[in-house]
């Protein structure tokens, strides 16, 4: 059983990969999506959108990361990929659930879900386009406005030759909002042979246990949990070997902040450190009542010097 840490675009950059996958539990990463209109990207913005292809495509502790790529025309897309295995991609995702105003406008995302044509002309024009053994794989939702066309779009994924499917359990109309429709799963396994990966509200481990006895999946992809609980990997793991679970300590937990900060210093600069520790933090907060006191604390401070001397005060 494999575990997936979900692509978040404005979440899941370089360093929150590194400051997750450094835990432990995590046996696969996707970048955030890419997008393709019609141009092949310069070879700086696939080392700006995943910085591991200059460390063979993994993080420093070793877990593979795909490329993932979003858009609607499947010749620029396969260029892409094309470019992106160059450079050292160990496998390209394509994004077929993006629920955001401005993609779907631009005709990519969850908006292709409405054509199962369209899904099969990308994947297929994608998998030809690069190396037989470099995965090419797929993330849908159930549909755009409904579920209806959701087992036809996996076969036609399946037909493309994909080597796996992630199944965000969700219509793009659906948003966020619980539930994940998880049940559609093994209707999906039913028609298809190609692995499938379940994905959505797995908050914990028992959502994961749950989310198992549901889909029978052989894997499983986790993006907000792991957010308000970095240590939820390592304790699915745990509890898959039968080991005593490690509870989450915030005294724990709150020693990566101060790291995180000075990486997304180093990946971009102060003032996108500030806001991305900030936004972690609210993730955090989530499931943590004292990570909440810390956010109400710094969530008003600016300045960089001011958040880190103050991070550093609180969390060291
Ligand atoms: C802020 C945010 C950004 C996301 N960006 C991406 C993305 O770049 N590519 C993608 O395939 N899915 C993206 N997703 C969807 C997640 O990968 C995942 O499918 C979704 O959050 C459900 O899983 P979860 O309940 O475990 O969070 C994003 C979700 C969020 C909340």
């Amino acid at each position: 059983m494999k575990l997936f840490l979900a692509p978040m675009e404005g979440v899941v950059d370089w360093v929150m990969r590194d400051t997750l996958t450094r835990l432990g539990g995590i046996d696969q990463c996707v970048t955030e999506f890419l997008r393709v209109t019609d141009r092949l990207h310069p070879e700086s913005v696939f080392y700006k959108n995943c910085p591991e292809l200059k460390t063979n495509s993994r993080t420093r502790w070793g877990t593979p990361v795909f490329v993932q790529l979003l858009g609607g025309h499947a010749e620029p897309l396969a260029l892409n990929a094309q470019r992106a295995v160059k450079l050292g991609a160990l496998g390209i995702d394509l994004n077929f659930g993006c629920p955001a105003k401005t993609v779907n406008r631009h005709d990519g995302g969850a908006s292709l879900l409405k054509s199962c044509d369209r899904v099969f002309t990308i994947v297929d024009t994608v998998r030809k386009a690069i190396p037989s053994e470099v995965p090419v794989t797929a993330k849908i939702r159930l549909g755009f406005d409904d579920p209806s066309k959701c087992l036809d779009i996996a076969q036609a994924v399946q037909e493309a030759n994909a080597t796996w499917l992630t199944v965000h359990c969700r219509t793009k109309t659906d948003g966020y909002r619980p539930p994940a429709y998880w049940e559609w799963i093994p209707q999906i396994k039913e028609k298809t042979k190609m692995k499938i990966v379940a994905n959505g509200e797995i908050w914990n481990v028992g959502d994961f246990h749950r989310c198992v006895e549901v889909t029978q999946c052989e894997d499983y992809m986790i993006g907000r949990g792991v957010l308000s609980n970095p240590y939820l990997f390592q304790q699915i793991k745990q509890s898959l070997t039968h080991e005593k679970v490690t509870e989450t300590h915030w005294e724990q937990t709150k020693l990566l902040l101060p790291q995180f900060f000075e990486a997304s210093t180093l990946y971009i600069n102060d003032y996108f450190a500030v806001s991305r520790t900030k936004q972690w933090l609210k993730a955090l907060s989530l499931k943590n009542a004292e990570a909440k006191q810390v956010f109400d604390e710094i969530k008003i401070l600016k300045k960089p010097k001011e958040f880190r001397e103050n991070l550093e005060r609180i969390c060291r």
